[in-house]
């Protein structure tokens, strides 16, 4: 009896609930499904698109992909947007986030050339959505900026605040009567930190310590500018919402030592605050406790200012309150602790001075960083409804990694335990209005190439048409749209995918 009320406890303790209560998605909870321009759209050079940032630099260096695969082809969406489109119905989902490839509407980067046909790819792809009623949520930034944008210096640049509202502008002035769902910029941690301090990605600039907080505070200015264009110029007219995804995984202290505990609670503030604050605390800006050590560091290393630039009354007046919602990247959970090494100076690593494990007995997937620890969803939800009053949340992206192969148990596993957690968090009060799964198709994951395949369906990249084939955990994402609850069990009768039997409303939009 005593073992039987330990183990209640310790599940409690682990996972947060005590009871046999079915929970239920409601009706107007949303469920979609992702993909990014890069990573599936393939025709890197066709009717007119320009070579970006990601084509440059895996021609370049095709070593650094794991198995070679670029973008070049990909998951070849841009001919075969129409199947992509049945697999969405297929699943019966309720929106379809995919974003736009920059150099395919604006071939030089900016606004002077409109390339007819990239803008006519994303029109079609809008109609066939809307056709079958699936919401389009399209980001405008999904990692590839334009070689000739970068060539000035990219996101370094603060001249990119203004060529990424021209393009916003464009893409708005056309889709903005048929699209309700905007996400401005995906990951800025990625952008700047992979992309300006540490040459993990492209450009690969190894600014230590300085580029990846000139970046930042560019990206979130830029997010912010086109904003607030669209609420000034369409806002009233078409009614939609324009957010940011954000990077937010979990992060815990690897035990209660009070320096773990403490420094927990800073790197939180550097990876989640530094993006969330200036949008939705009160006072707006950066965190005070980042703003600190960055300037302390700086000036022991001999800088007459500090390494992160700062936000003046206007822009922080700008930023403040300039998303409709907020988008969370969701994936796993870290352990932090006090890190044991001496990191160069200066460099975001020494900033931070932490190091991150997994707990063993976490389940991990193809990906070397992805760990599945359910729970932390609940956390993040339940931080940043303390944190920041329950801001309207989407999850704009949540999945795993395996091999090829169809019988995907760990995905369709790794997505009840989750949608379970979720559920959890909507019960305890999280704004929480939408779910997305990352990713509808395998595609590219950047420099792991096709190694580590994420899709729902998988893709035969060696075939022609890339033919798309619906995993077990398709199946079983499809019936909890259905169903909308979480059934352990479940499994389908066969892996034949027919047509969800959602029914469809009119379009609201004249195509
Ligand atoms: C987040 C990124 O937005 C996406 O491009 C990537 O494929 C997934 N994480 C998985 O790593």
């Amino acid at each position: 009896m005593y073992l039987l009320f330990c183990l209640c406890l310790s599940l409690v303790g682990t996972y947060g609930w005590s009871d046999n209560r079915q929970r239920k998605f409601k009706d107007d909870f949303l469920f979609g499904a992702a993909t990014s321009a890069y990573q599936v759209e393939g025709a890197w050079n066709l009717d007119g698109k320009t070579e970006n940032v990601w084509d440059k630099y895996f021609h370049q260096h095709p070593e650094v992909i794991t198995d070679g695969r670029n973008g070049d082809v990909a998951s070849d969406s841009y001919h075969q947007y129409k199947r992509d489109v049945e697999l969405l119905r297929e699943l019966g989902v309720d929106f379809y986030r995919f974003s736009i490839s920059w150099n395919r509407v604006l071939p030089t980067g900016f606004s002077n050339i409109i390339n007819e046909k990239g803008v006519q790819y994303y029109d079609n792809l809008i109609n066939e959505l809307l056709k079958y009623n699936i919401q389009p949520m399209i980001t405008l930034f999904h990692f590839d900026l334009p070689q000739t944008l970068q060539d000035l210096g990219g996101w370094a640049n603060p001249l990119s605040i203004e060529w990424f509202e021209q393009y916003a502008h464009v893409v708005f002035n056309k889709y903005a009567n048929k699209v309700k769902y905007w996400i401005t910029i995906n990951q800025p941690n990625d952008i700047c930190i992979d992309g300006y301090e540490n040459g993990k990605w492209p450009p690969a600039v190894d600014s230590k310590g300085i580029g990846a907080y000139i970046c930042i505070k560019n990206v979130m200015i830029a997010h912010a500018k086109v904003y607030r264009l669209y609420e000034k110029e369409y806002k009233n007219k078409y009614k939609g919402s324009v957010g940011i995804a954000l990077a937010v995984n979990w992060l815990e202290p690897l035990n209660n030592k009070t320096e773990n505990v403490e420094i927990t609670e800073q790197y939180r503030e550097f990876m989640l605050g530094t993006f969330i604050n200036p949008i939705w605390s009160k006072e707006g800006d950066f965190p005070r406790i980042v703003k600190d050590i960055i300037a302390k560091k700086s000036k022991e290393q001999g800088f007459t200012r500090s390494r992160l630039p700062t936000l003046n009354t206007e822009e922080i007046k700008l930023l403040k309150g300039s998303s409709d919602f907020l988008g969370i990247n969701h994936y796993t959970t870290s352990l932090v602790s006090r890190s044991k090494t001496q990191h160069p100076s200066p460099s975001f690593n020494d900033d931070v001075g932490v190091q991150l494990s997994k707990r063993s007995e976490w389940k991990m997937a193809k990906s070397p960083w992805l760990a599945s620890a359910p729970y932390g969803i609940y956390k993040v939800c339940i931080h940043i409804n303390l944190k920041y009053d329950y801001p309207p949340i989407i999850i704009t992206e949540h999945g795993w990694s395996t091999g090829p192969g169809l019988q995907d148990d760990d995905r369709a596993n790794n997505l009840r335990e989750y949608m379970k957690a979720i559920l959890l968090a909507l019960e305890d009060g999280t704004n929480l209005k939408g779910y997305t799964a990352w990713s509808l198709i395998d595609n590219v994951e950047w420099v792991a190439g096709t190694s580590e395949r994420f899709g729902l369906y998988e893709v035969d990249f060696d075939s022609e048409e890339k033919t798309r084939t619906a995993r077990l955990s398709a199946h079983v994402y499809k019936r909890l749209i259905h169903t909308r609850v979480v059934e352990d069990n479940w499994k389908p009768k066969s892996m034949k995918m027919k047509i969800s039997d959602r029914k469809y409303k009119e379009p609201k939009v004249d195509l």
